[in-house]
Order: structure tokens, then C-alpha cells, then sequence
């Protein structure tokens, strides 16, 4: 049966009814006035992370409304759907498993008679391919030769691997450099490639697809400097990490790590395109992270809607996003080491989401994934948190703390954590100064996520947290989170435009763009 869309459901008419009634005039002061026990309805603990959701602007009676719009879309069955492998990527006609690649290895008997046995053949391939993947992570970290690993991939094959390889930093070997590698500006390379010598460096190439034209014009460069610099063992300083292994072996590469077409880039990092972190943190700290991801599956998977963590933020994201017309989320973690989850996020959220028609390719009368943005506080404090404060538009921020410090340095730990809360804090709070300069509305709402401790396990639950809750405004809004067709046009007109550079043929095209490409020749 087909799943109703969000605005085709009697929940989304009540929701509408409910937000004009009293919903947009919501004010947290007055709701933390009237109910003492506002923190406890409206915090969650789910693995690894425990969630503050109670300075958002939402209250008993909208959330459960919410709720019946998540019953009235099917969104259980369409979780069920991905969890028992059924091609919910409709436009390509792929299962979406991701979660698979986390999945603990079933001992065979089990496996035969499991629930999942429909994925059971994958599960094993998936075990596989990790054995093998660590194995190799293994060697190389015993390695002492190798003292740079550079991985050139961009988008999920670069985004993942370099948030967690930065986050994990406390966990990783010390005697590697890690660099990564995506921009299609030589200048990238370059810098990289001046801190490296040919013989102790190991090139993982990773890329999906191995069409990717940034990346593979990289790996032609990084294989010209290679063997210019006296290289001649590509199996031992190149590695694949790619779904088409045959381009990867044209290319000269021996050293190959597969995945499957039902992983999405931007949902790769659980595969061979975690590499770059398995060799950083080892193959024990390597399948921490997987254990963490899958804890916050199987949340995601049993937990009844209303005590769902990722179930809870997407539904906020709907309401959010089509109900008070807030149009960015920002992201501030308050971690140096989670520096770039926010770019990450961008992926994960945008890609999947920033979708304009519903899965039968019919346009959308509704918003979908709003702009992530964001940069670790306090940082962001002091560049664009005045916005936050004073500004016109409204922007939920989404905070993620880390309770204990990764380092002994006396003071810091508490001034972070002062300052996440005191920030939370004023956003809701305001102040009121008769509406002068001086003036802060207050009500703005944030969301809070506490980790305890940064590790390999509380970031894959982190991740799979962020994985599933896009998952739920994608289901509700009726859209296929997990293709990206919108990438392709730009790419296109890249090919076309690549040799007028060189000729000067400007020949059918519009007027700034032939004025432009004047200009730069
Ligand atoms: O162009 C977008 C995209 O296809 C992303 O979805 C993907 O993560 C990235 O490019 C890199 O693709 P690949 O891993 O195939 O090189």
C-alpha cells in the first residue's frame, strides 16, 4: 500500500489548526513556568547520547500530533522497509543498507533463521570485507615506513572519514599523518604532497563510483608524483576503496576494498571508506565505532515513536521547517575535536533531503531540508552567535557537548561547558532592555545533546542518531532521501565548459558565461 504523504494526512490539517491556535505563539519562559517536570517530558536518553529536547518550541500537544502524522505517514513501515532491505531508493531501484555494514556477524544457524535473513548473504559479504579491511588497517599502523596516509575522495568519501578521524584523535596511532585530499584544486594536492616523500607514503583512493572527476584527476596526479619521485610499488602505496573495482584495477590499483551499491556515499563511512579511521584508531576502535551506530539502530529500529530519539528530532525538523517556517538549522558542537561535523552534517542532511518533488516525481507544496550550518563553539560565539541572539530570522541550534575532557588542561573543561549552557541558556531567556540595541527576544529555541565521553562508540551512535533523523522528516515528507540527481547538471555543463577554456569557443553560450570565460583565459 502506498504511504500517504505529510500534507495528505488528517494529523497535518490538526497540526495546522493546533500551530494557528496557540503553537506559533509558544513561549518557553511560560512553558518552564507552568511545568516543573518540562525537562524530563522533553529529555531522552537513547545509546550513547542523552538529548535535551526541552527549549524547543513544542509542547505536549504538538508533539503528539506529530506523532500520529508519523503513524498516519507509515513511517514504522517504511523503517521496516529499509531494515528488511526492500528498495526504498525507488529512483534507482537500490536497498538502502547502511545499517547492515554495523551489524554484528550472526553465527550461521542464527543467521539462517534470523528475522533479517533476507540481508543474511549481505551481512556475510559485509563481514568479509571487514576482516579483510582491518587486517589491512592492521598492517599498515605496524608499518613504520608508512608515516603519511593521504586519502583523496570528496563528498561522503571524503566528509566521514575526515570528521571522524579528527574526532577521534585522543584514540589514534601517533606515529601517522593523516591528510585528505578532495578539492579538484591543485593547491590541495600540492600542499599535501610538499609535507610527503614517495616512500613512506600510502594513497587510499576512495571513491564510490572511481568516476568521480575530482577525484580521479587527484589519483592521476598523486600516481605522476609517485613514480616521478622514484616510486615503484603501487600495490603498497595505493589502495582502493571503491564499489567498482574493475576502474580501480584499470587504474593500476591491486589493493582493493569493495562496498555495495546499497551503501550511499554519504552514508559510507561504516564501509571501506572508513579505511582512513580504522588506520587511525585500529581495528578494536574501528568496530567500537560500528557498535555504537548499531546500538542507536536497534534504538531506532524497537523504540516506541514517542521515546525514539531520532524519531523526536525529525519530527521537531518537520515542525520546525513547515509549521514555523524556520529555514536553517545550525549545528555548534562544542568540541574542538567534532571541527567538522558540521560540513558532514551538510551532506547528510542536504543531500538526502534538499529534495523539491515527492517520490512519484510530483512537485512538493511544502518545504524540505532546511540550510545546516554551523562551527564549533565557542568559536562561533564570536563571529555569527549575535545573529542567533538579535537577529530577524529565527534559527533552532542544535548544541553537542561532550561531558569529560579529552585532555588534563586545568580550567578549559568547565569554561566550554559554562558556556554551551549559559548560550542555550540566553537564546531561551532573552532580556528584556525596553527594545533598544540592547534588546534580546529571548524564546529561541535550541536542542541539547550530551555525549559523556568522545569515543569511537558515542560518535557511530552520534552519526547514526543524525543518519536516522534525517530518515524521518525524509519519510514524512514524502520524498527519496537517497539519491542525488541534483549534482548531476553542474557536472555536466563542467565537461562542456573544460575545453572553451582552452580554445576560447564561447559559442551558444549565455552572456555571463561567455563574458566570464573571457575573463579567465
Ligand atoms: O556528486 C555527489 C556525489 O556523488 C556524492 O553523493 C558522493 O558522496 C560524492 O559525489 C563522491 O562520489 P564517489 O564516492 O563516487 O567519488
Amino acid at each position: 500500500m502506498k504511504r500517504l504523504r505529510c500534507d495528505q494526512t488528517p494529523a497535518w490539517a490538526a497540526l495546522q489548526a493546533s500551530f494557528e491556535a496557540g503553537g506559533k505563539s509558544f513561549d518557553l519562559r511560560e512553558a518552564f513556568a507552568g511545568d516543573a517536570e518540562r525537562f524530563f517530558r522533553f529529555s531522552q536518553e537513547a545509546p550513547y547520547v542523552f538529548a535535551d529536547l526541552s527549549k524547543n518550541l513544542l509542547d505536549v500537544t504538538s508533539e503528539a500530533l506529530l506523532l500520529d502524522l508519523a503513524v498516519q505517514c507509515q513511517l514504522e513501515q517504511h523503517r521496516d522497509a529499509m531494515f528488511a532491505g526492500d528498495r526504498i531508493n525507488s529512483t534507482e531501484q537500490r536497498a538502502v543498507m547502511h545499517f547492515l555494514l554495523r551489524q554484528p556477524a550472526l553465527p550461521a544457524l542464527e543467521q539462517a533463521q534470523s528475522a533479517i535473513k533476507n540481508t543474511a548473504h549481505e551481512l556475510s559479504q559485509v563481514h568479509a570485507t571487514l576482516d579483510a579491511m582491518l587486517a589491512y588497517a592492521e598492517e599498515v599502523r605496524a608499518d613504520e615506513a608508512i608515516t603519511d596516509v593521504v586519502n583523496i575522495g570528496i563528498g561522503g568519501s571524503d566528509l566521514g572519514p575526515q570528521m571522524a578521524v579528527l574526532a577521534l584523535g585522543e584514540f589514534a596511532t601517533t606515529g601517522k599523518r593523516f591528510h585528505f585530499v578532495s578539492n579538484v584544486d591543485g593547491q590541495e594536492l600540492a600542499g599535501v604532497l610538499a609535507q610527503c616523500q614517495p616512500h613512506s607514503t600510502l594513497f587510499l583512493v576512495a571513491s564510490k563510483t572511481f568516476t568521480t572527476n575530482e577525484t580521479m584527476s587527484n589519483a592521476h596526479s598523486a600516481k605522476r608524483w609517485f613514480e616521478a619521485g622514484g616510486g615503484r610499488d603501487i600495490n603498497r602505496h595505493f589502495a582502493a576503496l571503491t564499489t567498482n573495482v574493475v576502474a580501480a584495477n584499470a587504474f593500476g590499483i591491486r589493493s582493493t576494498f569493495g562496498f555495495w551499491d546499497w551503501v550511499g556515499g554519504r552514508y559510507s563511512l561504516w564501509s571501506a571508506i572508513g579505511l582512513p579511521v580504522a588506520i587511525a584508531i585500529g581495528a578494536v576502535g574501528f568496530r567500537e565505532l560500528l557498535a555504537g551506530a548499531h546500538a542507536m539502530d536497534e534504538h531506532f529500529r524497537t523504540a516506541a515513536l514517542a521515546r525514539n530519539l531520532p524519531v523526536r528530532l525529525g519530527l521537531l525538523d518537520v515542525w520546525y521547517r513547515n509549521f514555523h517556517g524556520f529555514g536553517s538549522r545550525s549545528i555548534a558542537p562544542y568540541s574542538s575535536a567534532l571541527r567538522r561535523l558540521p560540513a558532514y552534517l551538510q551532506q547528510l542532511e542536504m543531500e538526502s533531503n534538499g529534495k523539491r518533488v515527492d517520490t512519484d516525481g510530483q512537485p512538493l507544496p511544502f518545504a524540505t531540508a532546511p540550510v545546516l550550518w554551523g562551527e564549533p563553539g565557542t568559536n562561533g560565539q564570536h563571529a555569527y552567535f549575535q545573529m542567533l541572539h538579535q537577529g530577524t530570522s529565527v534559527v533552532p541550534i542544535e548544541f553537542v557537548a561532550v561531558r569529560k575532557a579529552a585532555h588534563g588542561l586545568p580550567g578549559h573543561h568547565e569554561q566550554l561547558l559554562a558556556n554551551v549552557l549559559a548560550q542555550a541558556q540566553a537564546l531561551m531567556q532573552g532580556k528584556n532592555d525596553e527594545g533598544g540595541h540592547r534588546h534580546f527576544p529571548g524564546n529561541r529555541p535550541s536542542t541539547f545533546l550530551l555525549l559523556d565521553q568522545l569515543t569511537p562508540a558515542s560518535l557511530g551512535a552520534l552519526i547514526a542518531l543524525q543518519e536516522h533523523r534525517v530518515f524521518v522528516s525524509g519519510a514524512l515528507w514524502g520524498i527519496n532521501s537517497f539519491d542525488q540527481w541534483g549534482v548531476e547538471l553542474g557536472k555536466v555543463l563542467a565537461k562542456d565548459i573544460e575545453p572553451r577554456l582552452r580554445s576560447g569557443d564561447t559559442s551558444g553560450l549565455d552572456g555571463s558565461t561567455a563574458g566570464l570565460l573571457q575573463r579567465l583565459r
